[in-house]
């Protein structure tokens, strides 16, 4: 019996997700069959469902892009990953207990990595990688927004392991000031605006994932590359003054366009930037709970991610 958490229609999760109950049916041609450990949430999880991208999502929907699990079942040539750790990728929704997802695909797990880190190596992991190697740090000033959150920390990570000039992040609260310091990364208040316009004006690149007033502050001066790939405020913005070069940035738009070896080799160079002290703590919530994990997730100035364990 295999429990999913589906979406019918577009709205608030909390109100269109529901639990629902049924045997899974027999696995696809090249699919492996994957017995869910854990999965997260994360923004990335929860915006699809709202309706944000309906024009290339069709309803019914399992809602969930990552998790980790024990393969179960696998087409002859992939047998050699029964029992064996994989992320379940680019196949169906990772919130459900069993997940079918093409074999090609399927990352195994470095037996270094432990579950609950394996279970966020994809959305924001990938995304920092992919942002790093487009717009390549290496002696450039680069400003990070919402540095609260796991995906600003590895962009950070990796534009210092690239060779950035100055890294500096803007802080919505204080609980990160451990993991910068950690890094000698210079972290500023997100409602000093006097410090944000000195350092938007010294920006070779900005990393931008909250949008509205914020972004505005930053696009006043003449920021040169303006990476935004966020909205955690919910709202768009409009720069004041000359139009810098703004860039959209999406995961999917640059995995369409990478070969499957190339997609199994960019997670050796994730696996060791993946370090359990660096990354938000974890909070553990049973799946049926899945209501609780979501409440949490909103919580602000939370300092943790939630994650789905499946007994
Ligand atoms: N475009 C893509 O392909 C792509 C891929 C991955 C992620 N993303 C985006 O990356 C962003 C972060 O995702 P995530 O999963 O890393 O998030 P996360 O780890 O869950 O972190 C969210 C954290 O960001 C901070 N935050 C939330 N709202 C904020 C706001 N309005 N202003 C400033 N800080 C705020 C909070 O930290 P404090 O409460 O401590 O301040 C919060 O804990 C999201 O916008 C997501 O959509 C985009």
């Amino acid at each position: 019996m295999n429990r999913a958490l589906f979406y019918r229609k577009f709205g608030l999760p909390e109100q269109v997700l529901t639990l629902e109950y049924a045997d899974k049916s027999s696995l696809k041609e090249n699919c492996v069959r994957v017995q869910i450990l854990y999965a997260p949430i994360n923004a990335s999880d929860l915006i699809p469902i709202t309706g944000a991208y309906q024009h290339r999502i069709i309803l019914p929907q399992i809602a969930g892009y990552e998790g980790v699990g024990k393969v179960i079942e696998a087409p002859l040539s992939y047998q050699h990953l029964i029992g064996k750790r994989v992320l379940p990728l680019r196949g169906e929704g990772t919130w459900q207990s069993l997940v079918d997802s093409p074999a090609e695909y399927a990352i195994p797990v470095p037996d270094y990595i432990e579950s609950k880190i394996a279970a966020r190596a994809y959305i924001n992991p990938v995304a920092a990688w992919l942002m790093i190697k487009q717009f390549l740090p290496k002696g450039k000033h680069i400003l990070v927004t919402a540095a609260g959150s796991d995906c600003a920390k590895l962009l950070c990570k990796l534009a210092i392991k690239f060779a950035a000039l100055s890294v500096t992040v803007i802080c919505r609260s204080d609980n990160h000031a451990q993991y910068y310091n950690k890094y000698a990364i210079k972290h500023i208040k997100q409602d000093d605006k006097q410090t944000i316009e000195y350092f938007a004006r010294q920006a070779d690149i900005v990393f931008d994932a909250v949008g509205g007033e914020l972004a505005e502050t930053i696009l006043a001066p003449d920021s040169s590359e303006f990476v935004s790939y966020g909205l955690l405020s919910g709202a768009f913005f409009q720069p004041k003054k000359r139009l810098p070069k703004v860039h959209w940035f999406h995961i999917r738009y640059y995995l369409n366009q990478i070969s499957q070896h190339q997609w199994l080799k960019m997670f050796d160079d994730i696996w060791p930037i993946l370090d359990v002290n660096d990354l938000n703590r974890v909070s553990l919530f049973k799946f049926n709970d899945w209501q609780e994990a979501i409440k949490t997730y909103r919580q602000p100035y939370r300092n943790n991610k939630p994650l789905l364990t499946f007994d």
